[in-house]
């Protein structure tokens, strides 16, 4: 039997969000149209529970769905890369990751496991549970954000990145660009990424799954609020907002907004900032795209990597897809 080894941890974002890129994000994201606030604030430590709680809400289907692939295919999935390093971005709990790990396990193939997260706490606590439940492994976290601090992932064996859930749905059609430009840049020939999307499906379940009957979703969006409160001194009040999500058939996203319910003055002070909101204006917070199978392997394959294997549920509502860097 191997040991436990306690995990390394390596901090690459300043604790303190209001000193770093939180200031930059909500200063241009407010003053623009539609007013929005970038998703990575969401995932303060509570934030990040309000996220796990989300996961197991009937109506989250990508969570199950991807869960699903995972268990049918994880075998295939860490064969076919070959890999010895699982990095994964946006690990948040780590939850379905485990299904990798155990298959890494049982190919007797992992040495390292390099989580990366924006959200120290649950970093940590993860970093910790794996550790134990996986003795031998050596575990190295990293707190960072995946669009700033790509290039200080850790470096040797062969890699496999996985960013899961579904979360590469949160950046702009030019954002993923960047970052998908940006991962396949640093990726070392014979690395690959095991990239997870949820699919185009029909409006009805989609809004379900981001408008759950007991509010679990609204409070996540609604904490961004609380964030910007606390982190820069504002003074949003929650009851003069309702939370509006909505699925945008052309550009085949969700969107999930705050809306004025009636005209205010808010105060920003952290961000130099002072907004009047007229009723019915709206705060973005978060968008979150659907992909077709197709789309997906254009868009990894104009970054250079090979598409290897897609996987999908039975439903047709989750993908797996695995790229390979040539
Ligand atoms: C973590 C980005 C994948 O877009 O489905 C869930 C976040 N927001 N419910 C998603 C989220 C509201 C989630 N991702």
């Amino acid at each position: 039997m191997s040991e436990r080894r306690e995990p390394e941890m390596t901090v690459l974002l300043d604790p303190d969000w209001a000193s770093g890129s939180l200031v930059d994000d909500v200063r241009r994201g407010l003053t623009r149209h539609p007013r929005t606030l970038p998703p990575r604030w969401l995932y303060d430590d509570h934030g990040s529970q309000l996220f796990d709680e989300i996961t197991r809400l009937p109506e989250y289907y990508p969570f199950l769905a991807e869960r699903s692939i995972l268990e049918a295919h994880a075998d295939e999935i860490v064969a076919a890369s070959g890999a010895t390093t699982l990095v994964e971005l946006g690990s948040g709990t780590s939850e379905k990751t485990r299904l990798l790990l155990d298959a890494f396990t049982r190919a007797g193939q992992l040495t390292r496991f390099a989580p990366v997260d924006v959200s120290e706490g649950t970093l940590r606590a993860a970093a910790d549970e794996i550790a134990t439940a996986y003795p031998g492994l050596e575990v190295a976290a990293v707190v960072g954000d995946f669009t700033l601090h790509l290039a200080q992932l850790p470096q040797g064996g062969r890699r496999m990145v996985a960013f899961l859930g579904g979360t590469i749905g949160n950046l702009y059609l030019e954002e993923r660009k960047a970052f998908l430009g940006a991962l396949g840049d640093l990726l070392a020939p014979g690395d690959s990424v095991l990239l997870g999307t949820d699919l185009v499906k029909s409006a009805d379940r989609l809004i379900a799954a981001y408008d759950d009957s007991q509010g679990v979703t609204e409070a996540f969006i609604r904490n961004s609020l609380t964030v910007v409160n606390r982190e820069l001194g504002a003074d949003f009040d929650q009851d003069a907002f309702s939370y509006i999500p909505f699925w945008d058939g052309h550009m085949e996203r969700m969107d999930m907004r705050l809306r004025a319910e009636v005209p205010q003055r808010v105060s920003v002070p952290g961000a130099d900032l002072v907004l009047d909101l007229a009723v019915g204006e709206e705060l973005r917070v978060e968008i979150s795209t659907k992909f077709r199978v197709s789309r997906i392997a254009a868009e990894l394959e104009a970054t250079g990597l090979a598409v290897a294997r897609v996987w999908t549920d039975e439903p047709g509502d989750f993908a797996l897809t695995l790229a390979v860097k040539p």
